[in-house]
């Protein structure tokens, strides 16, 4: 994949440091700033939807970002980035088994920028890839998944005490971590950030990669920072045959509660928005 040119910034106000960026990711994203969150990560997400605010076709087998983004390389290019900046990535049981051939590395999803994410990663003293952090309840992997039999990047699944008895019979490679967080049947979001800040001391960011069932629990519990939303300017529809999921599912907000984010950042490539707003908590 060849490099896409430079995103236009529409607005763009500063928010904390300069990352160190390499040239060439400067130069297609502009600068790249994250406000200070103490002694905690500070927690992205990162999703794309269609205009009418659908993120997941709900058709097996399909891979619903390419679909949803068009392919979008600028799309790419911005998750590739985001991956680079994280020490883990986090994702949903539902996200790991829509997309089973997926690694949620930097230049799995932009392979012509490789040198430049590795280099931004050891600029920012990271490992080599971030920790890709699954959150399943019941923990029936798919032990074909290339995250288990293909992936270097170290794999936390985390689960509960019913999902790691299950996932104690099945033989999984050394880069693969099994960590019960809680006792009951499902895990709270302060359970499952707490046992990725364990396994990554001194981590600094998380970027949480979906899907809406894990990021709506995030929300719910005040623990998203910001959100990057790419805004694809396709129509998905809805004909009720399938479900098409929203960002959000699994909680609601309007209209008993109000919860809105403060718009953050505007990028623009073509008829693609790249939307930042962060969320107070
Ligand atoms: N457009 C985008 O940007 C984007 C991004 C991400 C995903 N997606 C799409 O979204 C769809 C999947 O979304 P989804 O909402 O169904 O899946 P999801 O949020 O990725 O995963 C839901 C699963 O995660 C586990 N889980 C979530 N919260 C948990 C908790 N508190 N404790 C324990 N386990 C928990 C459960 O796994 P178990 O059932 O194993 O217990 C649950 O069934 C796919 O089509 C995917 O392609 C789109």
């Amino acid at each position: 994949m060849s490099s896409p040119a430079p995103l236009e910034i529409l607005y763009d106000p500063a928010c904390g440091d300069d990352l160190p960026l390499p040239g060439d990711l400067r130069e297609l994203y502009g600068r790249l700033q994250f406000p200070s969150s103490g002694s905690r990560p500070y927690v992205i997400a990162n999703f794309v939807t269609t205009l009418d605010g659908v993120v997941s076709l709900g058709i097996p087998g399909t891979t619903d970002g390419d679909a949803i983004s068009g392919g979008d390389k600028h799309d790419s290019m911005v998750m590739g980035l985001l991956r680079s900046v994280a020490d883990a990535v986090i994702i949903g049981a539902g996200t790991l088994s829509h997309s089973p051939g997926h690694l949620w590395t930097p230049e799995y999803v932009f392979p012509a920028l490789e040198g430049s994410y590795r280099d931004l990663r050891s600029r920012l003293g990271k490992q080599r890839w971030p920790v890709c952090a699954v959150v399943t309840a019941r923990g029936e992997l798919d032990p074909d998944l290339a995250v288990i039999n293909e992936g270097n990047a170290a794999l936390l699944i985390i689960t509960t005490p019913e999902g790691e008895k299950r996932l104690s019979r099945k033989k999984m490679p050394s880069h693969v971590q099994v960590v019960t967080a809680g006792g009951g049947d499902r895990l709270s979001v302060r359970e499952i950030l707490d046992a990725v800040r364990q396994a990554i001391p001194g981590a600094e960011t998380f970027l949480v990669e979906g899907g809406p069932r894990l990021i709506g629990q995030f929300v719910d519990g005040g623990e998203l920072d910001e959100l990057f939303l790419t805004l694809s300017p396709r129509l998905a529809g809805r004909d009720g045959h399938s479900e098409r999921l929203g960002l959000i599912s699994g909680v609601r907000f309007l209209p008993e509660r109000v919860v809105a984010g403060r718009l953050n950042g505007i990028r623009k490539s073509g008829s693609h928005l790249f939307l930042r707003y962060s969320f107070a908590p």
